[in-house]
C-alpha cells in the first residue's frame, strides 16, 4: 500500500522569486497537510549528501551549487498515495515538459532551477524527513 507522507523543498530559485506562499496554497488546494516546515539554508555538506545519488552526474557540482544558493522551504507533507500524487502535482523535472498546470510549469525556470523537490519513493520520503526534521518528521 502506497505511503500518506512525502518531502518537499521549495527551492532557491522559487524563494528568491517569492513563490513560497503561491506554492503553498497549490499543495494546500491538492489537499497535502504540512506536518514539518523550515525555512532554511542548506550547506554545501547537505546538499551533497540529499543528492548523494546523482554525484556521478555530470550536472552535480551545479546543483548543490544551485541548491546552496540561497534559502529554501522544507517540509513534510501528508496526503494518501502522498509520493505519487505529488509528483503529480509538480510536473516533469524539465518545466518545459511539465504538463499545464503543474507547479514547475508555472513557476520553474529551467531543467535545474526547477521550483520544487518531491520524494521519488516512500523509502526516500522517509530519509528525507529524517534528514531535514529528525523526530519532528512524526508529528
Ligand atoms: P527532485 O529530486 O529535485 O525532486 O527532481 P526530480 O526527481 O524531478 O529530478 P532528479 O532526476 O532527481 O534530479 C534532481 C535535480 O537535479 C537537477 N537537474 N539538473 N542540468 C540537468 O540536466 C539536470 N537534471 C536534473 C534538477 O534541479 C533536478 O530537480
Ligand atoms: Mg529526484
Amino acid at each position: 500500500m502506497a505511503g500518506n507522507r512525502t518531502f518537499t523543498m521549495i527551492k532557491p530559485d522559487a524563494v528568491s522569486n517569492g513563490h513560497i506562499g503561491a506554492i503553498l496554497q497549490r499543495m494546500n488546494a491538492a489537499g497535502f497537510r504540512i506536518v514539518s516546515m523550515e525555512l532554511t539554508r542548506l550547506s554545501v555538506a547537505e546538499a551533497s549528501e540529499f543528492y548523494a545519488i546523482h554525484k556521478e552526474r555530470p550536472f552535480f557540482g551545479e546543483l548543490v551549487s544551485f541548491m546552496t544558493s540561497g534559502p529554501i522551504v522544507a517540509a513534510v507533507l501528508e496526503k494518501d498515495n502522498a509520493v505519487e500524487d505529488f509528483r503529480t502535482l509538480i510536473g516533469s523535472t524539465d518545466p518545459k515538459q511539465a504538463d499545464a498546470g503543474t507547479i514547475r510549469a508555472d513557476f520553474a525556470d529551467s531543467i535545474e532551477a526547477n521550483a520544487v523537490h518531491g520524494s521519488d519513493s516512500d523509502e526516500n520520503a522517509a530519509i528525507e524527513g529524517q534528514f531535514f526534521f529528525g523526530r519532528r518528521a512524526q508529528h
